[in-house]
Formats: structure tokens, sequence, C-alpha cells
């Protein structure tokens, strides 16, 4: 895809990975739409992206918790005239804790903006990119996707849907003009930890974290060479190598203790 007066909405742009990518777009003369929750914060990474690149970045809040969220932005980019070429499905949460303990709501919402709302924001807007022949999809998994997450169980789970559902697109896609990339990165330093409270778990502790500059450029670039995945790090890449090998008891045995086990003690 050309980055030739391209619109590209990126979720999750109010802070981390998310707003690190739409710099990445914005640096290549893309106008971007920006979706999060934090409207104001929103309003910051705009001006940024428009005082640094000159490009216009539109401000859309919308709480992907939601259901229907997905039908409420894909309706108002309508409204404003927004035809999207790129999609970057960015926004995520997770939540650390035993799963029959951790509030039921706080797991649902996270399934609703991790797959459900990604899933739906992918099924609204792929249709007029496939119409036009171009254009591409950039989903945010992460390498908690390879394997199974005791003690972040549905986190784990969502990321390993992302992964999944990309890898499927993707070859749906082939020969359409229309890309789908995965980006898998491993631990990168943003609010995430402290939001998902693994801050104090053993897996922030294994000297690979990468700062989300880092991350959203391999993401970026992954991108516009059409590659179906992307595991920023070679940490990271051996790491998810190293996974494919190992039996799936071990695997689930060595993430719990990463993620702390039941109490988190590290
Ligand atoms: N950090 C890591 O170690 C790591 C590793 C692998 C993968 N990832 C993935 O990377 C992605 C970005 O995370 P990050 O590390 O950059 O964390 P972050 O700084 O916490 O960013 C998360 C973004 O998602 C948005 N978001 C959260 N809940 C939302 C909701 N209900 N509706 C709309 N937007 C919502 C947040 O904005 P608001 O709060 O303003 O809504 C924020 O912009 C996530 O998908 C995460 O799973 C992170």
């Amino acid at each position: 895809m050309s980055p030739a007066s391209e619109i590209v909405l990126v979720t999750g742009a109010s802070s981390g990975i998310g707003r690190e990518l739409a710099h990445c777009f914005a640096a290549d003369g893309s106008e971007c739409v920006l979706v999060a929750r934090s409207e104001e914060a929103l309003h910051d990474v705009a001006d940024a992206l428009e005082g640094a690149y000159g490009t216009d970045a539109h401000v859309l809040p919308a709480d992907l918790s939601v259901p229907g969220a997905a039908d409420t932005v894909a309706d108002r980019l309508h409204e404003r005239g927004l035809s999207v070429d790129g999609l970057v499905n960015n926004a995520g949460v997770g939540a650390r804790g035993a799963f029959a303990e951790l509030d039921a709501q706080r797991q649902v919402d996270m399934i609703q903006v991790n797959v459900t709302a990604l899933t739906h924001l992918t099924r609204r807007l792929l249709p007029s990119m496939q119409d036009r022949g171009r254009g591409g999809v950039l989903n945010v998994a992460s390498t908690a996707g390879l394997q199974a997450g005791p003690y972040m169980s549905v986190y784990y789970a969502t990321k390993a849907y992302v992964l999944s559902f990309s890898d499927g697109l993707a070859e749906e896609m082939a020969g359409t003009g229309v890309t789908v990339t995965c980006l898998a990165p491993g631990p990168t330093r943003t609010a995430f930890a402290d939001r998902a409270d693994i801050d104090e778990a053993r897996l922030m502790d294994l000297g690979a974290t990468m700062t989300p500059a880092a991350v959203a450029a391999a993401g970026y670039d992954a991108f516009r060479a059409g590659r179906t995945l992307e595991i920023p790090g070679w940490p990271n890449k051996v790491g998810a190598i190293l996974t494919r090998f190992t039996p799936r008891v071990l695997a689930r045995k060595v993430t719990a203790w990463l993620n702390g086990g039941a109490d988190g003690a590290r």
C-alpha cells in the first residue's frame, strides 16, 4: 500500500505501542484516525502528529469494551466521510490473577476489546478495502498467544485468537491487494503491565523488554512489506521457536511461573 493520501485508523492510539504506530504512519504522510477512550490524550497525540509531520489527525473517542462499539466507530467514519485504507487493531487490555477469582466483567470486557471489537471492526472496514483493491490490516497480538498462560489465561487465549484469525484472514486476502499483518510483541515498556497487574511478575524481569517505539517500528515495517507475522526482537523470535518445540505441559508450567503463580510473587 502506498503511503500517499492514505487514511489509517489506529485503535489504542492514546498511549504505548498504538501511539508509536500512529507516529510511524503520520511520519510517512498518512492521515490518522485515533481511537481510544481517553479523549484528552488522543487530542494530545493528534496535536503532536500534526505539529511534527503536518498531517491531519482525527480524534474518535470510543470504548471498545461496549458491545456494538465497532459499528459506532464505522458509522462515525462514514459520517465524517473518512474511508480507511489501513486498520491497526492495537487496543488491548490484560488482567493477571486466578481465573476463578478475577472479576468476571473485567474478563468479559477483555474479550470484547481484544477479540470482538478487533474482529467486528475488521469485518466493517475490510470490504471497502477489497472493493478498492488496496489496503491493509495490522493486528497487534502478543507472544502470549503462542502458548497457554496460567494466571492470565483469558488474556493469552485472546492473543492466540488474534494470531490465528490474522493468519487465516491473510490467506483469504492473498492476491486481493489487501494485506493482513500480525504483530506479536513480547514484554514492552508501556502502561500495559501496570494496568494488567503484571509489573511485579517474573515475566517483566527477563531482560528482553523492548520500547514501544522499537516494537511499533518493527510492526510498521512488516505492514509496509506485507508480511503476515512479525515478532519483534531476537530474544522474542528465539523464544517463539523454542515454544514451538516445547511440550505444552512444560510450556504452561514455565508460563505459570513467569506470570507469578496465584499469589503473584516474584
Ligand atoms: N506492553 C506489553 O508488554 C505488550 C506485549 C505484547 C502485546 N501487547 C499488546 O499491545 C497492545 C497495546 O498495548 P500497550 O502495551 O501499548 O499498552 P497501553 O499503553 O496500556 O495501551 C493500550 C491502549 O488500548 C486502549 N484501550 C484500552 N482499553 C480500551 C477500550 N475499552 N476502548 C478503547 N481503547 C482501549 C488504551 O486507551 P484508553 O485507556 O485511553 O482507552 C491505550 O491506548 C495491546 O493489544 C497489548 O495486548 C503489549
